[in-house]
């Protein structure tokens, strides 16, 4: 029986999608829906859409096992994202106030938010303002980005679809660097997202197996770029193969903190959060090294490919970021608020881990980098630490569901004119 004095909850989507981010929103769904909720609300474009009272209820959505289960295999954020940054509270309370009233209109319980470190800034300030101002309404986390830099949790939901794909496609591109044979031989360089933290570019090292070598290098944002060092090592696997991939991260940086894919000009673009973005590392590379060496160059950027390859989600990723949508609803139900979900890993093999609930003050607006251990001394590669880490979170294949030879993605009629 429904308990009657339960009433709504609304969810939102916020920052970089993941081919996770919609299972955990079907987690937090259907978790609602069992512990007695009457309605769920979804946000369109996270905490902006709801500023402009942009939302929807996601039973017209959500309505059967198929429903649900096709988004699970739908990558990019199913609500609609945004990168919006709250002002502080003594800056815009008019703002506050209204987002409080909209709540309140909707006789919302449970506010959950699925993102990043910068989405927890949202979270944080709202269950702040509810403390402040005597609402009841309460405030929960659910931790995603592809990045993996969260606070206070082993990994993030996305993570591990995101890595698979990487180390999957990192693999792919050495066996063709094997086809051609050039005069001087080849550079491909492989531009990998994740900013400043290399958890996703350490994940090519995965291409490493029996039949493989992996690639030849990898340079992670947590240690200082050096060109002519970078130079000589192109030079000296050049003497060794005729093939040379090397992966990067889109955030590599020199000593005096300048991205590298800055010294190009780089793009002018700054979100909200006062990110710029980062694109274009792997092409200003091949360039200097076609110039330098003189050898055949290829860049490759990963781009958006890399956090919407459903078709290549790991299985143990898709059932955590369901398990985690699903743990947030739970922990705000349960009276907690301002608190965002972590995952606590048990052992590494067999994998095991569980969900607890931590302060999101602690985690918002924070990095959490590579440790510096689980790259080699040279700065050129992640160490067997990093892959023990990282093995566990590709596990497993989630099918796509597949029509007319093409994935199948949860849609209804209408609503993307509604995004
Ligand atoms: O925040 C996740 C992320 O995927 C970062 O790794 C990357 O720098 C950024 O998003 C790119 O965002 P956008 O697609 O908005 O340029």
């Amino acid at each position: 029986m429904k308990d009657t004095k339960k009433r709504n909850v609304i969810v939102g989507q916020s920052g970089g999608p993941t081919a996770a981010i919609n299972s955990s929103l079907a987690g937090v769904f259907r978790t609602a829906i069992d512990r007695g909720y009457k309605k769920v609300y979804g946000m369109l474009h996270g905490i902006q859409g709801l500023v402009d009272n942009r939302y929807v209820d996601l039973s017209e959505h959500i309505q059967t096992g198929l429903d649900a289960e096709l988004l699970k295999r739908t990558p990019s954020a199913y609500l609609g994202s945004c990168r919006f940054k709250l002002p502080d509270i003594h800056e815009d309370q008019a703002l506050y106030d209204k987002i409080f009233k909209k709540l309140d209109e909707l006789e919302i319980d449970v506010f959950i938010y699925i993102g990043g470190n910068d989405s927890m800034d949202t979270i944080k300030k709202l269950s702040d303002y509810a403390l402040f101002s005597g609402s009841q309404i309460r405030f929960v986390g659910c931790p995603k980005t592809i990045d993996n830099d969260l606070a206070l949790t082993d990994h993030t939901p996305g993570y591990g679809s995101a890595a698979k794909y990487i180390g999957t496609s990192v693999k792919e591109i050495i066996r063709d660097g094997f086809s051609l044979e050039t005069e001087k031989g080849q550079v491909i360089i492989i531009e990998i997202m994740g900013r400043d933290a290399g958890w996703l570019t350490g994940a090519a090292a995965l291409a490493k197996s029996e039949d493989c070598d992996g690639p030849d290098a990898i340079y992670l944002p947590e240690v200082d770029f050096d060109m002519a060092a970078f130079l000589k090592k192109c030079k000296d696997l050049l003497k060794k193969k005729a093939s040379v991939v090397i992966a990067v991260s889109e955030g590599i940086h020199t000593a005096d903190g300048k991205y590298v894919t800055e010294a190009d000009g780089g793009v002018e673009y700054v979100d909200a959060f006062g990110h710029k973005q980062l694109t274009g590392t792997a092409s200003y590379l091949c360039n200097v090294v076609a110039r330098e060496i003189g050898c055949k160059t290829r860049a490759i950027e990963f781009s958006t490919l890399q956090r919407a390859a459903s078709h290549c989600a790991s299985r143990v990723d898709i059932l955590e970021a369901f398990e985690v949508g699903g743990a947030a609803l739970k922990a705000a139900d349960e009276g907690d608020s301002g608190k965002m979900v972590v995952i606590t890993r048990l052992s590494d093999d067999p994998y095991q881990a569980g969900t607890e609930v931590k302060d999101v003050h602690k985690i918002a607006n924070d990095v959490r980098l590579v440790p510096r251990n689980w790259i080699t001394k040279d700065g050129t590669y992640v160490t067997s630490e990093f892959i023990t880490y990282v093995r566990p979170l590709i596990q497993g294949d989630v099918a796509p569901i597949m029509v007319d030879g093409i994935p199948r993605h949860l849609w209804v009629p209408g609503f993307q004119d509604l995004l």
